[in-house]
């Protein structure tokens, strides 16, 4: 049909208008144009993730006082919904009444950052009901997931109820115990509780696993003092970097060593694209630093922090407090990466203060986690990764 094919040419410049000139006037004709019933043969997730798209590069006070821009949003979310682009509407233009296809998108996708988003969209105290909904549902272990990583203060709350509620799995609860040592207030909630002696045996334990690992020093350093370490394998006399150099490691073991669960190299480094990017890349590390230096490295990681490593604190106006590297930043917003490679992004005029923290986020305890001789097999094989 002849309208139609004009409509696809006319579709075809605007697409080539809309990157180059962002004027409201194009934007306003290609969204109206790609609204138009008749333009049939763009299909209908092309066109509405272009006008996502279109609509993401507006200010919402533009898109307020037009009504056809607002009418050609309300389609969108509804046409988008569950998608990438509905959480970034939904969170760009402050829309209300989503929490439900937020809160399911961050179960899909507990530990990535617009998961994230998601799930603190949906904190509001009006969505207490939906969250107690989905923490008693099958969705409960995501839903739990995604509140341990959310940074938000309403979280803690709604995790401790599933924690203290005894008729509830075993393995729920653990989980829960595990997302409260993520939170602040829940990390000192937990140690409160472990010190009055009103945590069981199990959840105990857990707690100790997880807080010894928790994002703030204070933190850490008492749960080392509440939960006395029992573990085996622990040197009391820690030899010196001068004496560990003197003994032979095992390159082949210390590549095991690196990517055992309890000691969790890989869950900070990659080497050679395996694991998770976060601190450093270690493939060439062998190249890079001397065996010695890779002592210090792992015996003291606050010595010398890696540049662009540097741990940041961010104190939020509403009270939370975040805890990571910054990888990006830009004029409106700041993401920080926390520990578990979890990003967290927030706009500048939500943050109250930050901080450069003098500490590596790269833990000082990770030697008590071996016995010597596996400390010197992980050095070994991090100085047998060269430059190729
Ligand atoms: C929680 C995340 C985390 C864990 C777990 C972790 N690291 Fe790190 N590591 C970092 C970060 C971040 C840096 C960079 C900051 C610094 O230098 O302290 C770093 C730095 C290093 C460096 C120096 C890298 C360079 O280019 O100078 C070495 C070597 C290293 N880590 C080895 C290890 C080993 C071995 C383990 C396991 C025993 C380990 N790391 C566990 C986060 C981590």
């Amino acid at each position: 049909m002849k309208l139609e094919s004009r409509h696809l040419d006319c579709y075809r410049i605007e697409k080539r208008r809309l990157a180059t000139s962002m004027n409201l006037r194009a934007i306003l004709a290609f969204i109206s144009l790609l609204a138009a019933p008749l333009l049939a043969q763009v299909p209908d997730t092309a066109r509405l993730k272009i006008m996502a798209e279109a609509l993401s590069r507006m200010q919402p006070e533009q898109v307020a006082a037009n009504p056809k821009l607002k009418e050609a949003l309300d389609q969108v979310l509804a046409g988008t919904r569950g998608t990438p682009e509905f959480v970034r509407l939904v969170q760009k233009f402050s829309i209300t009444g989503q929490e439900e296809a937020l809160l399911a998108f961050a179960q899909k996708n507990p530990a990535e950052e617009l998961g994230v988003a998601a799930i603190r969209l949906v904190l509001a105290p009006k969505s207490e009901p939906l969250l107690k909904g989905a923490l008693a549902g099958p969705d409960a272990a995501k839903t739990i997931e995604a509140l341990g990583n959310s940074n938000h203060r309403r979280a803690a709350p709604l995790l401790l109820d599933v924690m203290n509620d005894a008729k509830r799995d075993a393995a729920l609860r653990q989980q829960s115990v595990r997302a409260l040592a993520q939170l602040q207030d829940g990390a000192k909630e937990l140690l409160a509780l472990a010190k009055a002696g009103k945590l069981s045996a199990e959840l105990r334990d857990t707690a100790g696993a997880s807080l010894k690992e928790a994002r703030w020093s204070p933190i850490r350093d008492e749960a080392a003092s509440v939960f006395a370490s029992k573990s085996s394998g622990t040197v009391s006399n820690a030899p010196t970097i001068a004496e560990l150099m003197k003994l032979k490691g095992d390159a082949t073991n210390g590549a095991k060593i690196f990517r055992r669960e309890t000691v969790g190299c890989i869950k900070c480094h990659q080497i050679n694209g395996e694991g998770v990017d976060f601190g450093p890349a270690l493939s060439e590390i062998g190249t890079k630093l001397g065996r010695d230096a890779i002592y210090q490295s792992i015996l003291e990681p606050s010595a010398g922090i890696s540049f662009g490593f540097e741990a940041w604190s961010l104190e939020l106006k509403n009270g939370d407090e975040l805890y990571g590297l910054i990888t990006s930043e830009t004029e409106t917003d700041v993401t920080l990466k926390d520990a578990r490679a979890v990003a967290t992004k927030v706009g500048k005029p939500d943050i109250a203060k930050r901080t450069q923290s003098k500490l590596s986020i790269m833990p000082d305890g990770l030697a008590k986690l071996m016995t010597t001789q596996e400390l010197v097999d992980v050095v070994e094989y991090l100085s047998t990764l060269k430059k190729k």
